[in-house]
């Protein structure tokens, strides 16, 4: 092999070890990490729960200003808390109070204009509110979305980047 040939055959061999560790080592873009991870809710009811609740949910409309699982109502009128991960953040005793509440903004003081209010679904079945908060409770966030969630947070107040779990 001549001088200048095997210069080269170093360089190509050198371009494939540098391509093939790039590959291996290189972190994949945020938006493919997600995507692989799949949606980050998920629920724990029984698919009768689910579909009970589904069914309360619909005929009441709570779509209309609430989103399920990430979908949002082109059109929602009232700029409302997605109820993704309820479960998380309440529990099924404080959700059936405030389904049941004539004010619920007794319970939850509103954190919006005063035009935008959660209505009463006092007037529903005691067993209808009972299923929804039943079902409610039963949505979760994934722990790796909740962490994140915290982590922007942290970053966004603090302005530091040295968050820890
Ligand atoms: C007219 C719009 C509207 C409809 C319809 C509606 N909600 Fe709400 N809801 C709101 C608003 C606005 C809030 C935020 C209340 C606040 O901050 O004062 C809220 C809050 C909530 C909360 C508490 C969220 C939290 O952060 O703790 C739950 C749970 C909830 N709604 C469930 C439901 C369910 C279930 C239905 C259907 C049976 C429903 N909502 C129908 C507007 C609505």
């Amino acid at each position: 092999m001549k001088k200048g040939e095997k210069a080269l055959l170093w360089f190509v061999v050198g371009l494939v070890v540098l391509s093939v560790g790039q590959n291996l080592f290189s972190k994949k873009p945020k938006e493919f990490q997600d995507a692989e991870r799949g949606i980050p809710y998920y629920s724990t009811a029984t698919p009768q729960l689910a579909r009970e609740a589904s069914d309360i949910i619909r005929q009441n409309d709570c779509r209309q200003c609430h989103s399920f699982w990430s979908v949002r109502n082109v059109m929602q009128s009232v700029p409302s808390p997605s109820l993704d991960g309820m479960g998380d953040l309440r529990s099924e005793q404080w959700l059936y109070a405030y389904l049941s509440a004539a004010n619920p903004q007794t319970l939850l003081p509103t954190r919006l204009k005063p035009e935008y209010r959660m209505p009463s679904f006092a007037m529903l079945p005691e067993n209808e509110r009972r299923t929804l908060a039943k079902y409610l409770a039963s949505l979760h966030a994934k722990d790796w979305y909740l962490e994140e969630t915290r982590k922007n947070e942290y970053e966004k107040l603090t302005g530091k980047d040295d968050y820890k779990k």
